[in-house]
């Protein structure tokens, strides 16, 4: 069974591909990943030379490239996770998220249409999407399957349209879809421009920590092998057309979390207690900053008994020994082009 995974080289894609080949040996996956600056292989090292897994480098943009791919290996189900993923760059760089996100996912599905129609036996086309697309919360409230969408992002509104994109296929073709919406996800291999493996990287070399706004904005955090499982679930016992929420059940503001990662870091690199709290700065505000998201995961919950298995605590412990223990991981992604987006982003 031809398995494609877009994204694969990426943080959430690296962990599902390493979960499937190493889970299911009768599963051939197909990585395709263009390598952007968010892909490494480093992450796949594990599993590079195991005979049910091959990667393609190439754009999901590439039409030509992709209708060959999808003739040449007649996939039967897709996991689409390539994406550009950070609304910092969504606000620097609009075009490049609906370039990848919306006309790259309706590239895959195009070329999914031919041949799920031709044998439809059991395929899938299974899209990996955000909890950002139903826009921010105020103090209460959660979301569920049926809150209307309201991106503020052009991340947000790229993954949205993304989402429309994947149903429209399957109401007017009737092609077999599947869509997760996901909280945060934290952990290994997640690259330093994200909340989380940013702090780690700046506490270590004692760099400014630059929190936006006053801090209170709210995230629910999932560690992301339970993301993992989650798709596993959907994939495997999901209902062919729905939509399933993901979440944590975790939320923080982040100034609450950003204390709670300084003291882990002060304990493990032996720094007497407050001195990484010390490198806070409290900076400009993201431009259309989203207050709050929380998820509302019961229905995955109730329908297919997932739930999320690590704590926060453990899930940060776990990500900030990782981040301790791959300095040269770190120190590869961080080198060159990393040092140039870091000083037109924060100065
Ligand atoms: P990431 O930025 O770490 O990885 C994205 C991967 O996609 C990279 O390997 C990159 O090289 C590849 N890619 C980008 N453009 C491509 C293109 N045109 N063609 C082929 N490959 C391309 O992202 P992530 O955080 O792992 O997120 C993966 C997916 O999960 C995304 O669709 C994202 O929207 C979704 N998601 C992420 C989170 C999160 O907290 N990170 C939460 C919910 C949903
Ligand atoms: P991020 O990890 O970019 O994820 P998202 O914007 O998709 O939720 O940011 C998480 C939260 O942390 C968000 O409220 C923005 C905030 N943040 C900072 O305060 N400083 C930073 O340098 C970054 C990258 C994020």
């Amino acid at each position: 069974m031809n398995i494609l995974i877009t994204g694969g080289a990426g943080f959430i894609g690296s962990h599902v591909v390493k979960h499937f080949v190493t889970k299911y040996p009768a599963y051939h996956i197909y990585n395709l990943d263009a390598l952007t600056y968010a892909g490494n292989l480093e992450n796949l090292q594990s599993i590079s030379d195991k005979p049910n897994y091959t990667f393609v480098k190439g754009d999901i943009k590439d039409i030509p490239f992709v209708n060959d791919l999808f003739e040449k290996y007649r996939f039967k189900a897709v996991i689409h996770l390539a994406a550009e993923s950070h609304v910092d760059r969504s606000i620097t760089n609009p075009n490049a998220f609906i370039e990848t996100n919306v006309l790259g996912t309706t590239n895959l599905l195009n070329a999914f249409n031919k041949l799920w129609k031709a044998n439809f036996d059991g395929k899938q086309f299974y899209h990996i999407s955000t909890d950002e697309v139903y826009g921010s919360l105020g103090k209460t409230g959660l979301f569920t399957e049926k809150t209307s969408y309201d991106p503020q992002s052009p991340y947000a509104a790229s993954k949205a349209a993304s989402d429309h994109m994947v149903r429209s296929f399957g109401n007017t073709f009737g092609m077999p879809y599947k869509i997760s919406n996901c909280s945060n996800n934290y952990g290994p291999n997640q690259f330093p421009e994200k909340l989380i493996p940013l702090f780690i990287h700046n506490i270590q070399n004692s760099i400014e920590l630059p929190v936006y706004g006053d801090g209170q904005y709210t995230r629910d955090w999932l560690y992301v092998t339970d993301h993992v499982l989650a798709i596993d679930t959907i994939f495997h016992k999901g209902k062919k057309g729905e939509t399933y929420n993901v979440g944590g059940l975790n939320e923080w503001t982040n100034i609450d979390l950003i204390h709670l990662l300084c003291e882990q870091l002060d304990r493990k690199l032996n720094k007497p207690k407050g001195t990484s709290a010390k490198l806070i700065r409290f900076v400009k505000d993201r431009a259309g900053h989203d207050k709050r998201y929380a998820i509302d995961a019961s229905k995955i919950q109730a329908e297919l008994d997932w739930k999320p298995q690590v704590t926060f605590e453990e899930g940060l412990s776990k990500t900030v020994d990782w981040y301790l223990q791959n300095l040269s991981w770190l120190k590869n992604v961080t080198s060159g082009v990393y040092q140039e987006y870091y000083k037109k982003m924060y100065g």
